[in-house]
């Protein structure tokens, strides 16, 4: 099966999955692939043994993706949830939105189903306009969103399993979007570090691990160039392609609705401001807490493994800008001070600049770690910016992502090769930092069509994850320094814009009887794995 062009982009599945249709023709061809990945996963001869005891394997999920109940308790509504109600016709079952999957409600059950797999951390965001309904100190806490994520916490803890918290995941309170605009603001800053500062505060007595801002390379892309995501801000004529396109039938993504916005600059800025953000933040847990509470902070990263799709030179550089242009973006600022050469070069002006002061603060500014989402792999190739073409971040780099010509494998979205690479690129490129592969998933689309026994058959989702494993574990052999991976998702959840259509869940939930779970055959063989039952 050929690896998708749309995968290629991002790990957010808005793209992934927006090739639906191939992902469909893939699941015939999966029969066959099925009846070997039981097989593959034994020939790879990889156990938990091979990580240190000390290593994380978990499970992660997001709370727009799963919680529901944004507005009940004195929660406030996020973006998303505003978007779901505003723009029902953008997201298949809108109406089911607001429920996502009842996870607030089941947090106990849930934990014991993640008890039961075995792992020893659960990453999961907290919604922001839970706690802080308006999003900034001033409107008030809400204490029962607060007592909330306490008894979460607390029953994690109880059942030994380490809470990794991610503070910001794509969930921004509406109240901030429509008071300055959010992100695009750089008062985003301020209220950004509050309520990061309200958590620390909270909850760091138990939370040892903390992810600022999850992919704040999506969230300037699909925010703010091409307009699927909230606030759904870009300058692109209606039934324009936002990625992928030309040449001509390769769109990825269409773009917009357009709400106004600029797509040139806006993704720039809101970029700009986030990762101020996330320095001021880590200033401010080193120096108010870090002794005192011994944790961690960091950030997550959307990343991509590019290879040259040919020997060419011009495919070699072309990889290299497309690295710059996606997790070079935000590692280098926070690494070394700066945006990269390669961005400064072809973005000009449109690029915002940092203060000699703003430079000192980013450099070394990363935290204790950088999480990396990886889904997939890309060739590289040359391309400058089309002539039809606004300028954009999606052609800034000169080149264009495309599949791998070598690629093999059961999944239409992954390269396990590609995650051993790409940390041998971290490793050398920013001087060997700590890393958490925070997301690493396989997805297939939702076919009310199968029966039950069919839905919960994944066999090619567990050779997805013992082939990460196999690469990450042979990685760290080679020095680089990973201390866990969480498997993304552990339930089938909302996929944001594409609703309930995608499924990276290791459990399948049966909305018609009342959101139970049941564990598909991946969710068996990863507790086999994580209790060396093998
Ligand atoms: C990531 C995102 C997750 C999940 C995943 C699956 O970009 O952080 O929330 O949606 O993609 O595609």
């Amino acid at each position: 099966m050929e690896a998708s062009p749309c995968s290629v982009i991002s790990s957010l599945a808005i793209c992934v999955m927006v090739l639906v249709a191939a992902a469909a023709s893939s699941a015939s061809a999966q029969v066959g692939v099925n009846q070997s990945s039981i097989a593959l996963i034994s020939e790879l001869n990889i156990t938990r043994d091979d990580f240190p005891s000390d290593f994380y394997i978990g499970v992660g999920t997001a709370a727009t993706q799963t919680e529901g109940a944004a507005e009940e308790e004195g929660g406030g509504p996020s973006v998303w949830d505003h978007r779901a109600k505003m723009l029902p016709g953008s997201i298949p079952n809108s109406d089911k939105f607001p429920f996502a999957i009842d996870g607030y409600k089941r947090y106990k059950e849930d934990i014991k189903i993640i008890k039961d797999l075995g792992v020893n951390g659960y990453r999961f965001s907290i919604s922001w306009s839970r706690i802080l309904p308006q999003g900034s100190l001033r409107g008030g806490i809400n204490q029962r969103g607060v007592d909330h994520y306490n008894s979460l916490i607390n029953e994690l803890k109880r059942n030994g399993i380490e809470p990794f918290v991610t503070i910001y995941h794509f969930d921004m309170p509406q109240a901030l979007q429509v008071k300055y605009g959010g992100y695009l603001n750089s008062k985003f800053v301020q209220d950004f570090q509050d309520y990061s500062d309200l958590c620390f505060k909270l909850f760091g007595d138990r939370v040892k691990h903390w992810f600022t801002i999850n992919e704040p390379s999506s969230l300037a892309v699909y925010g703010y160039e091409i307009g699927i995501a909230p606030p759904g801000r870009c300058s692109l004529p209606e039934g324009q392609c936002g990625l992928g396109a030309p040449p001509p039938g390769t769109c990825i993504v269409p773009a917009g609705p357009c709400f106004g916005g600029n797509s040139s600059t806006e993704p720039y800025i809101a970029a700009h401001n986030l990762i101020l953000a996330h320095a001021a933040v880590v200033k401010l847990y080193r120096e108010k807490y870090q002794e005192e509470q011994k944790g961690e902070v960091g950030i997550v990263l959307a990343a991509t493994y590019f290879a040259p799709f040919s020997k060419s030179q011009e495919d070699k550089a072309a990889a290299k800008r497309l690295f710059d242009f996606t997790l070079g973006w935000f590692m280098e600022p926070l690494v070394f001070g700066d945006y990269p050469r390669s961005m400064r070069d072809l973005v000009k002006e449109r690029l915002p600049t940092f203060s000699a002061e703003e430079k000192s603060l980013l450099s070394g500014s990363l935290g204790n770690f950088v999480g990396i989402n990886y889904y997939s792999s890309a060739g590289a190739k040359h391309r400058p910016p089309p002539p039809t073409e606004k300028l954009r971040h999606s052609f800034d780099s000169w080149a264009e992502a495309t599949a791998i010509p070598d690629v093999s494998g059961v999944s239409n979205s992954n390269w396990p090769q590609g995650l051993q690479k790409l940390m041998n690129y971290v490793k050398n490129k920013y001087q060997r930092p700590q890393v958490y592969i925070s997301e690493n998933g396989y997805t297939n689309t939702r076919n009310d069509s199968r029966s039950l026994h069919e839905r919960l058959y994944d066999p090619h989702r567990a050779s997805y994850i013992a082939r990460h494993l196999y690469r990450l574990n042979k990685a760290m052999k080679n020095g680089a320094n990973v201390k866990g991976y969480f498997y993304w998702a552990l339930f089938d959840d909302v996929e944001w814009g594409l609703g309930f259509s995608l499924q990276y869940g290791l459990y399948y939930i049966d909305f018609g009887n009342n959101y139970k779970r049941y564990p598909k055959l991946s969710a068996r063989w990863f507790r086999d794995f994580n209790n060396k039952n093998y």
